[in-house]
């Protein structure tokens, strides 16, 4: 049985299409998230990292990210990003999340391998989505000479020894911003598509380019990683915004950076969609 999301994600990159996959925080960024795909008409991947998850409850999270789905009548995924341990992991399908990323990225490849195998096994009797990370992307604000890049026959094996089903690649993306415009390596990307059939992740979305992300698209990425864009718009629409607001409705505060994240997320979506 392949898990839905798999499916999705292998059927996109047939096509050169790909999903957006947005990290939300609270109640506002989910709300501008799904603002955005119910007017695109577009699905959308709901992520979670362990800080977001720590900050809102794991089912109070869960249960937000479910019934904002259901209200605005989008197609999406409940997914964990990054999640850094075994531990983890498991509380998120207990939860019911429908795809799960496990990051051994920063141990050795065999111990990565050993980690991934596992939450492969763990995670079969949920049907769920399982994601990798081989190779390293610079987690936000980490100098660069953390970042390994992935290796194309690394690759191929990691994916056979793990059955892992999504794969996030080091292709020279980072996470948040860009000091200058990053360079990404498409040719290894492009190489890494040929060498496995796993779906292809690209994180650090935030700060690339347009053109470029169509290019990666068409080289075999079926889900883009959106963060730091997203706490970007959101919080400088809130703070420029309560210097000439002196009201204390919180109801309304909020909708101008909600409808910030909007417009961002509804570009990105558009763009994937052109790609
Ligand atoms: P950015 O913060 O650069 O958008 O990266 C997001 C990401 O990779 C989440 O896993
Ligand atoms: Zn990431
Ligand atoms: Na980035």
């Amino acid at each position: 049985k392949v898990a839905d999301l798999t499916r999705r994600l292998k059927a996109a990159q047939q096509k050169g299409a790909c999903l957006l996959a947005t990290n939300f925080y609270n109640y506002e960024t989910l709300c501008g998230v799904l603002q955005a795909a119910a007017q695109m008409k577009q699905a959308i991947i709901l992520q979670l990292t362990e800080s977001s998850i720590n900050y809102m409850g794991l089912q109070v999270a869960v249960n937000m990210g479910r019934s904002a789905l259901e209200q605005y009548g989008v197609e999406g995924w409940l997914h964990l990003d990054h999640g850094g341990s075994v531990e983890l992991v498991a509380r998120a399908l207990d939860a019911g999340f429908d795809s799960v990323m496990i990051d051994a990225s920063e141990k050795s490849l065999e111990e990565n391998i050993a980690i991934t195998a596992q939450v492969v096994a763990m995670a079969r009797p949920y049907n769920v989505n399982v994601e990798a990370e081989l190779g390293y992307v610079a987690k936000l604000g980490q100098a660069a000479d953390k970042v390994a890049f992935t290796d194309p026959e690394e690759a191929r094996f990691f994916v056979e020894r793990t059955g892992v089903h999504a794969l996030a690649v080091a292709i020279g993306s980072a996470h948040g911003f860009y000091k200058e415009e990053p360079a990404l390596d498409l040719e290894r990307l492009s190489e890494i598509h040929a060498a496995t059939d796993a779906a292809l992740v690209l994180h650090g979305g935030s700060g690339i380019p347009g053109n470029i992300l169509q290019e990666a698209m068409r080289r075999g990425i079926c889900k883009l990683n959106l963060a730091t864009e997203i706490k970007n718009i959101f919080m400088s629409t809130l703070k420029k915004d309560m210097q000439n607001n002196a009201g204390i409705d919180l109801r309304e505060t909020f909708p101008p950076a909600i409808t910030a994240v909007r417009d961002l997320v509804k570009s990105k979506l558009q763009l994937l969609a052109a790609g």
